[in-house]
């Protein structure tokens, strides 16, 4: 029988793997509630309405959602990214009433019905953040360097920091119109798919990954050069304010973003080694969003951090990453009797929190101490009818090999020393 494998496009996460998930969600949590914000868990699967409300002409929500009608008759959605379920939750759970910004953090599962390859899954992991109900550009700066100090808390260097603004509804359309009249001129040179774009979505012409496209991106009008008044003002801000702290911001016009509901700041952070994949971080203001969910004008910010990009990221550079530290200590046993007793002594060791790992089955003592070296346990603790007798234990050092015989009411304090 041919063995089941995982869904395309998604991973199983092995204890190996393990440390790098726990180390980069601890330094995450640490950082964005240094910077002030909270956590929020969201559920993975939302009224499949509230993605297309806000997102009927990206690909994430036409070509890329998990759609189901669950036994009710209910069409849900795995949710493709975590913004607008916390939008939804903001709005749902009157979060407005609380003094603004809202500002929240989450761990989520992602899931988009994309072409897999190398950094790029059909379920995967993001770390987000997003601050609700304030427009100033230093909550902006504030959230990029949050994610600068993570990146840089991690290790990972070399990275690119790219910013755009692409206007709010007052000027986007007056923009657009010019983006239009740019790539008419030149539509006989865009791929297919940059033809369909012009009617559809003109903005995602800008961050076509086709050659001749890109070329033609270079040369085209510039959304940060058409700003209004107000957008301006927010834009040289923004910019400003990262130069006070010395983030090293590069402006690209061509930077446009995947979805729908971005207004004026949008920004990316990638590694030195390019590719339409490897776009680390990417977010940006969402000032329309609440509104457009049935909420008073409100505006937001904030951001979605791909985990398996960070790994990647840190495997690529060799970085060092704490390991998840092995149980203490191995139980080894000789004989019914000592394997009761064995029983009873791990119970007791655990409820003091050493962490032990008993042998299972009747193996040899050879064949269970051959499974203590391989589980790296620092001690192995071995009963056998002379121990039961006098009431000891033997504790092995499995670094040093040197054994002693302790007095079994002995062995919790050397443990603890530990
Ligand atoms: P996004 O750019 O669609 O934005 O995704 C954010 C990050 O998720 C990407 O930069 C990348 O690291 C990771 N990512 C995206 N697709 C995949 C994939 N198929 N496989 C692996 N990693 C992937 C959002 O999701 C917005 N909600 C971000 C945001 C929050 N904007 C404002 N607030």
């Amino acid at each position: 029988m041919d063995l089941y494998q995982a869904p395309r496009g998604t991973n199983d996460i092995l204890p190996e793997d393990q440390s790098y998930w726990r180390y980069i969600e601890a330094k995450a949590a640490q950082i964005a509630m240094l910077y002030g914000y909270r956590r929020i868990d969201i559920p993975t699967f939302e009224d499949t309405r509230l993605f297309t409300r806000v997102g009927e002409g990206t690909d994430v929500v036409q070509k890329e959602m998990y759609s189901f009608d669950d036994r009710g008759g209910n069409s849900l959605t795995l949710r493709p990214e975590g913004t607008v379920s916390v939008c939804r939750a903001y709005l749902e759970h009157g979060l407005q009433n609380q003094p603004q910004p809202v500002k929240l953090f989450y761990f989520i599962t992602t899931f988009r019905y994309d072409r897999p390859q190398a950094g790029r899954y059909r379920e995967f992991h993001q770390f987000g953040c997003e601050a609700i109900g304030d427009m100033d550009p230093a909550l902006d700066t504030e959230i990029i360097d949050l994610l600068w100090q993570f990146y840089c808390s991690l290790g990972i260097g070399q990275l690119h920091l790219k910013i755009n603004s692409i206007g709010c509804q007052n000027c986007r359309p007056a923009y657009l119109v010019k983006l239009k009249e740019y790539y008419t001129d030149c539509l006989s040179d865009v791929c297919a798919d940059c033809k369909i774009r012009l009617e559809t979505n003109t903005l995602r012409l800008l961050d076509c990954k086709n050659e001749r496209c890109r070329l033609i991106a270079v040369g085209a009008p510039k959304s940060y050069e058409q700003l209004c008044p107000e957008c301006t003002v927010h834009f040289e801000q923004l910019k400003k304010y990262l130069t006070l702290l010395g983030l090293p911001y590069e402006t690209d016009h061509c930077l446009v973003r995947g979805l729908d509901y971005y207004t004026r700041t949008v920004f990316e952070i990638q590694p030195e080694l390019e590719g339409a994949q490897s776009t680390l971080v990417g977010g940006g203001r969402y000032d329309g969003l609440i509104e457009e969910l049935g909420g008073k004008p409100t505006p937001g910010i904030g951001f979605g951090a791909g985990i398996e990009r960070i790994i990647l990221n840190l495997k690529r550079q060799g970085l060092p990453i704490p390991p998840i530290p092995n149980p203490l200590l191995f139980v080894a046993f000789l004989g019914d009797e000592a394997k009761e007793a064995a029983i009873k002594l791990s119970a007791d060791l655990r409820k003091q929190e050493i962490s032990l790992v008993m042998a299972p089955g009747n193996k040899s003592l050879k064949a269970q101490l051959r499974q203590a070296n391989t589980l790296g346990v620092r001690y192995a603790a071995i009963l056998g009818d002379e121990e039961i007798k006098t009431g000891t234990v033997q504790l092995r050092d499995m670094q040093t090999s040197l054994q002693e015989n302790l007095p079994q009411g002995q062995l919790l304090e050397k443990l603890r020393k530990f």
